[in-house]
């Protein structure tokens, strides 16, 4: 494989200039690696994936083939954004697959934290390797494997996730772009392929979505007023100008309810639980003290914009004790 290893000169990538350079040099290794023949991928939407597809389709257009599996934990607007980026302006040759019904229903009931991660997981494997199938002709598989993910898995930090875990019968030669890369160079190289800024600079989020979000076993009305809650948090940081400033921030619905009072009548609702935290290695994370002012106005657009949620509670506590997700 091409570039199997990052050089120990390698300048770091910090401006459009290096960018431009390393993608040029990229774009012909690509080439002469894939040649005539058709490429696979599954285009998440996060940041890793999505500078793979776009530094495919500049080497080899339509013979890239992106799998975009909703599996219904994804975050209000995401897969919109995926198809109205990939499909409808760079021209990906992308399938669409919406498999919520598929793994809500495999999740229901399930209460056990890594129950729920197995499932999540091995459901979109099962999904991808389906859609993969059907295909004819394809004889690589390309990944958004980088750098930090080879020295985690050579230190045995982690797993890493080559091939993804297809099934033993479906083999295919790898195709890792920016496996030399930091996640930092990453995004101006993603940048520099013309992806919106808020898809090369958004904020970590978990492989199982939203699923680790809504504690304990997931429905679908409890997960809809995560999303809500969520999309309203995203709205307001954004406009507050904390949007790339803060590296983390989500709603959690946890499985219980409250006495509260709405329109002179009883009501029995959810809590929506507020976290933004700070950090640079995620091992020790610190808690973003927000203004009353914009407390305050988190606190009137989710008890009156989502349903089920009657009371917002902020989570104040670092890492360690408390980790960043709740499952
Ligand atoms: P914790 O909760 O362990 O999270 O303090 C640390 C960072 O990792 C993210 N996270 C995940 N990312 N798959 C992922 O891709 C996962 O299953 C997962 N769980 C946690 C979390 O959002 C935080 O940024």
């Amino acid at each position: 494989m091409p570039n199997d290893r990052r050089p120990e000169n390698m300048v770091r990538i910090t401006t459009p200039e290096l960018a431009d350079a390393f993608i040029e040099e990229q774009l012909q290794a690509l080439r002469d690696q894939i040649g005539d023949k058709k490429v696979l991928l599954a285009l998440s939407g996060g940041v890793d994936s999505s500078v793979v597809a776009a530094m495919l389709i500049k080497a080899i257009g339509d013979r890239l083939v992106c799998v975009h599996v909703n599996h219904g934990l994804l975050r209000k607007g995401e897969p919109e954004q995926v198809i109205e980026v990939f499909r409808n302006q760079m021209k990906a040759n992308l399938i669409y697959v919406d498999a919520t019904d598929r793994f809500l229903d495999k999740l229901a009931g399930v209460t056990d934290p890594e129950t729920k991660r197995k499932i999540i997981g091995g459901e979109f494997i099962e999904v991808f390797a389906e859609e993969a199938r059907k295909l004819d002709g394809i004889e690589f598989l390309a990944q958004g494997t980088i750098w930090p993910d080879i020295l985690e898995s050579e230190a045995g930090i982690k797993a890493h996730h080559n091939a993804g875990g297809l099934p033993e019968d479906m083999k295919f030669e790898l195709v890792e772009p920016v496996r030399i890369l930091f996640k930092d160079e990453v995004r101006i190289v993603g940048e520099r392929l013309g992806l919106p800024a808020n898809m090369v600079y958004r904020q970590p989020f978990p492989g199982p979505g939203l699923g680790v979000r809504c504690p304990g076993a997931i429905t679908r009305d409890r997960l809809e007023a995560v999303r809500e809650s969520d999309a309203i948090l995203r709205e307001e940081f954004a406009k507050n100008g904390l949007e790339g400033k803060v590296w983390q921030y989500f709603t959690v619905v946890p499985d219980f309810k409250s006495t509260g009072v709405k329109n002179g009548k009883r009501t029995f609702d959810w809590p929506c639980i507020i976290r933004a935290i700070n950090t640079t290695d995620v091992m020790e994370v610190t808690v973003e003290h927000l203004s009353d002012e914009l407390i305050d106005h988190l606190v009137q657009r989710i008890i009156t914009e989502v349903p089920g949620i009657n009371r917002v509670l902020f989570d104040y506590t670092p890492k360690p004790p408390a980790t960043v997700e709740y499952e």
